[in-house]
């Protein structure tokens, strides 16, 4: 494939090939972690904030390119850890390894809460988050409320990232609320690893002008590139292993 001009310039500032320390098959959100990797290194977030946070695959892969930038980024992740209705309920053991892996890596600089998002926007102040990343129940109802709790807290610089904005079935309703906000903002849409919604409410900065700015030719090349990256990491992730076949007695 050849690369159009700024899409190659794009990766040139910052191809992300690594593989996050943290990989988990249950996390739906593997396919984005080269996204994640590059929007932290050209965006330079002073303060991030993950709203869903569950086995920590999206917020450790934002927290370890921080460290890999070595920048001055705060980070807090905010989640109940019991689960909901869509990512299912799980026990305390999710919060415990999580911790093993994420206080002794990146917690001099980012916070895991563990209790409700509406719990952690009264303690957030008001402008200051450069990268909000909505990854909570994706009712219609559920999305919209944190976004509208959350907004306020964006910084003029704030970009906010919609995950499951591809899922259509039953009650996700990402998708609808996301049919509704871009027309008003820059916007970026991947719809592989269940589509992800990325939104630029204020200005934006030279650095993003690549990915908002982008050609339908330009978008294109971007979506199959980071679809791409996306894959090799799915690869990558390990499985349980398979429990082994019953065999029934044959009747005979
Ligand atoms: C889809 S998962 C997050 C996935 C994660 N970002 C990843 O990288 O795999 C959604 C999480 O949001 C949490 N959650 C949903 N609604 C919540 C709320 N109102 N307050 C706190 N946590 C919530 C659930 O406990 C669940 O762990």
């Amino acid at each position: 494939m050849t690369l159009e001009p700024r899409v190659a310039a794009m990766l040139a500032a910052r191809l992300p090939v690594e593989t996050p320390s943290l990989l988990d098959h249950r996390s739906a959100w593997t396919g984005h972690l080269p996204f994640a990797m590059w929007l932290v290194a050209a965006h330079r977030p002073r303060r991030i904030v993950e709203l869903g946070v569950h086995v920590g695959v999206s917020f450790c892969t934002f927290a370890e390119e921080v460290q890999r930038q070595g920048l001055p980024t705060t980070a807090l992740g905010v989640d109940t850890f019991a689960g909901d209705a869509h990512a299912g309920r799980y026990d305390g053991s999710v919060l415990e390894r999580l911790r093993a892996h994420h206080d002794p890596r990146y917690g001099a600089a980012s916070r895991l809460f563990q209790g409700s998002f509406d719990a952690a926007a009264a303690m957030e102040p008001d402008g200051g988050i450069d990268l909000l990343h909505i990854d909570g129940l994706h009712t219609y109802d559920a999305v919209r409320h944190d976004y509208q709790t959350w907004a306020p807290k964006l910084s003029p610089r704030g970009i906010v990232l919609f995950h499951d904005t591809a899922e259509t079935h039953g009650d996700f309703g990402v998708w609808t609320l996301w049919a509704e906000l871009p027309a008003r903002h820059s916007h970026f849409t991947f719809t592989h690893a269940h589509g992800l919604g990325v939104l630029a409410p204020g200005p934006v900065e030279d650095p993003l002008r690549p990915l908002f700015d982008a050609t339908p030719a330009e978008a294109a090349q971007i979506a199959a590139l980071f679809e791409g990256f996306g894959a090799r990491l799915l690869a990558a992730t390990p499985r349980p292993p398979k429990p082994p076949k019953r065999r029934w007695p044959r009747p005979w």
